[in-house]
């Protein structure tokens, strides 16, 4: 059983500020179990406490779970001085204090990206022993050669001596393919077809393990990812 301050509490669960929290409290607009308390250091417990906030119960959840088609031009990060970053795209309805992307895409690739306030489950996505497979479609700014999909499955070896884990490249036409790979290192895949001197012109991730993409998503929209679909991203409960 969790034990928490109602103004945490509500911080965390409406994405307020403490002060706004303590100040709401204060002015009644919170109830426990239909009566009106006014105590901000109250400690209820999130898991049975019935709050309700402005007459509205509020559904409690520890942690959430966000896809976001990542649009182009948007910084995977959770703050920047003076960039737009992926956290501000999310909707009111879906932000917390503490969400952050679930690794980076770089600025200009675009697809599924995952949000989280979880830590533990961030880590486990992106872990490399954890081999969860992320799927990219790649537009290449030269052709694939026959001898690439067995190179990409031994391991590419980077300029920088780097060893990539096997990864999958299925060519879908001369320029572009289907590239899977199981780890995440600093612009990975751009550097994979830079050891054979292609560019990449376009990179959009369109899987992450068996959780794919909604083809409805629009670019920079959000969804909440279910409790089912949080379980098919490892194939297994977690
Ligand atoms: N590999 C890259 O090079 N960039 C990304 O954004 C993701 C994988």
């Amino acid at each position: 059983m969790e034990k928490q301050r109602l103004d945490k509490f509500l911080s965390n669960q409406l994405n307020m500020t403490r002060s706004e929290a303590r100040t709401a409290i204060r002015r009644g607009r919170t109830s426990l179990s239909g009566v009106v308390v006014r105590e901000p250091a109250l400690i209820i417990d999130v898991e049975t406490a019935v709050v309700s906030f402005d007459d509205k119960q509020i559904s409690y959840k520890k942690n959430i779970y966000i896809m976001m088609n990542k649009p182009a031009g948007v910084l995977s990060a959770s703050n920047d001085k003076s960039r737009k970053t992926v956290i501000d795209l999310v909707p009111d309805n879906l932000k917390r204090p503490g969400l952050f992307p679930v690794g980076r895409l770089d600025k200009d690739t675009t697809g599924l990206l995952l949000i989280t306030d979880d830590g533990e489950f961030a880590h486990n996505c992106i872990s490399p022993k954890k081999g969860i497979a992320k799927v990219y479609e790649v537009l290449l700014d030269g052709e694939i050669t026959v001898d690439m999909p067995e190179k990409f499955q031994q391991g590419v070896v980077l300029h920088d001596g780097t060893i990539c884990k096997s990864a999958i490249l299925e060519p879908l036409g001369k320029t572009n393919a289907k590239v899977t790979i199981t780890e995440g290192k600093y612009h990975q895949i751009k550097r994979m077809f830079g050891v054979y001197n292609l560019g990449v012109n376009k990179l959009h991730r369109v899987s992450v393990g068996a959780l794919v993409l909604p083809q409805d998503l629009k670019s920079g929209e959000c969804c909440e990812i279910s409790a089912q679909e949080l379980k098919s991203v490892f194939g297994k409960e977690i």
